[in-house]
């Protein structure tokens, strides 16, 4: 398994480019089986999740072609006929979002066999939310062994389906099935996040009709058929912070470009508030990171739906309070088990105790070097921040979790000074 390890105490300086969102892409992705036509993805990003994902699309009758395109990477998805609508348990296991398959299979054939995606290292992460809305639409559902059958021969049909609290992928999914359901369909405290604005514009290239983008309240009037489209993927705004968490940890002069500003506003103003010089410019979208010498001071943080602080960012910002002046308190809202970084950033020498949903960071003057072990995606980016200013080296094991949704890490960090190399396999150098 292949392993990052980096020497701490270099100054970032530099220029990182942001690439597609990851959260955005994947169901995009999905999007394309609603319709017999290829879909144009372009701004993709290249990581193991968009493959998983094109493999399991290629199965179900895909061609799912990536190339350099005259906008950037670029990936065109074609389906002229549905294989089989079934979704196996080793592709899903891989991939929880593979799961939102289901809507847009349904939705096209009147039927789907998925497998349920299983709790992972975060939370139980049911999907109860996604069934519910699915039924909702008419759809007739069961669970055996381990999938999910559902039907809708005569199709599906639309409904109003209020939220009891707000979920980014059963929105997601709730909207992938209604935009062929017959008639009108309302989604009531629908999640706002940019991802889910990004779905909605890439279904109305298709032809699909859907008002009140970006609003708690979405509505959907089913059209029969959606066409082929062309779509840029948003920047990542998880990505975007995690870098500005990368900079403003090992101090330097940092611009992320290619971004989007206001997706990340809940974080500059943290960091601000914590006191990393933080220039954004809507209109040019870039966000210029400074930081010297004097330690950042503690700031308290609270996980939220969008427009509030993401979940995503949470472990990324607590590394960077690990070195801060005072006490942060880091509450998280969204997922139950989401401090497994904690334990490891004590590794590096954080003074970090959780209790409940609640972990109470105390800042140290100085992190050193140690082994530490990945273990979810955003959790892995936390220990990269941690080894950038730590006094000597810190591999990261496990980093299968990171190649999941960061495109080319050491080389955007290694561009900007950082000292970072990736070990292959066995831990001997590639
Ligand atoms: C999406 O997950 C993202 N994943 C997550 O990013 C992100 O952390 C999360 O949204 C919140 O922003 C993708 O987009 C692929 P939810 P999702 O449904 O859709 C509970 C990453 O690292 N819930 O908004 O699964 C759930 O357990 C990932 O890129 C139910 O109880 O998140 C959680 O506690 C990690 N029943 C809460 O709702 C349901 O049917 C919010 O989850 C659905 C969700």
């Amino acid at each position: 398994m292949d392993r990052i390890a980096i020497n701490g105490g270099a100054r970032l300086d530099g220029s990182i480019p942001i690439s597609g969102a990851k959260n955005s892409a994947i169901k995009l992705m999905a999007a394309s089986l609603l319709t017999d036509e290829p879909l144009r993805l372009t701004n993709m990003p290249r990581l193991a999740d968009t493959m998983f994902l094109g493999k399991l699309l290629q199965r179900l009758g895909a061609s799912v072609v990536e190339s350099d395109g005259p906008d950037g990477p670029q990936t065109v998805l074609h389906t002229p006929e549905v294989l089989g609508a079934i979704a196996p348990y080793n592709l899903v296991r891989q991939m929880r979002a593979s799961f939102n398959v289901l809507g847009p299979l349904l939705a096209r054939t009147g039927q789907a066999k998925v497998s349920l995606p299983g709790g992972c290292t975060i939370g139980a992460r049911p999907v109860d939310l996604h069934l519910k809305a699915l039924e909702s639409l008419g759809a007739r559902i069961e669970l055996h062994e381990g999938y999910v059958y559902a039907q809708a021969p005569r199709g599906l049909v639309g409904a109003e389906i209020e939220f009891p609290f707000v979920s980014v992928g059963a929105t997601e999914h709730a909207l992938l099935a209604a935009v062929l359901a017959e008639g009108t369909t309302v989604l009531k405290n629908a999640a706002c996040e940019p991802e889910i604005g990004d779905l909605a514009l890439c279904l109305i290239a298709m032809g699909a009709k859907i008002e009140g983008l970006d609003t708690p309240t979405l509505t959907i009037t089913g059209v029969r058929r959606l066409t082929g489209a062309s779509h840029a993927v948003i920047p990542d705004r998880i990505e975007t912070g995690a870098y500005a968490c990368a900079a403003a940890m090992a101090g330097g002069d940092v611009r992320l470009v290619n971004t989007q500003v206001p997706f990340v506003q809940s974080l500059l103003d943290k960091m601000t508030e914590a006191g990393v010089q933080v220039d954004a410019d809507a209109k040019a979208g870039e966000i210029r990171i400074r930081r010297g010498p004097e330690r950042l001071k503690a700031v308290d943080l609270v996980t939220d739906p969008y427009p509030g602080f993401p979940t995503d960012l949470q472990a990324p910002f607590m590394a960077l309070m690990t070195t801060a002046v005072g006490e942060s308190h880091v509450r998280e809202t969204i997922f139950e088990n989401r401090f497994m970084h904690a334990p490891e950033l004590t590794r590096l020498g954080a003074d970090i105790a959780v209790s409940g949903g609640e972990a109470r960071v105390r800042g140290v003057e100085q992190l050193n070097g140690a082994e530490v072990m990945a273990t979810d995606l955003r959790a892995s980016f936390s220990l990269v921040i941690a080894g950038l200013a730590a006094r000597g080296e810190t591999t990261v094991n496990r980093i299968y979790h990171i190649d999941r949704g960061f495109e080319r890490l050491e080389q955007k960090l290694g561009d900007c000074g950082a000292d970072i190399r990736r070990l292959k396999g066995d831990g001997e150098e590639p």
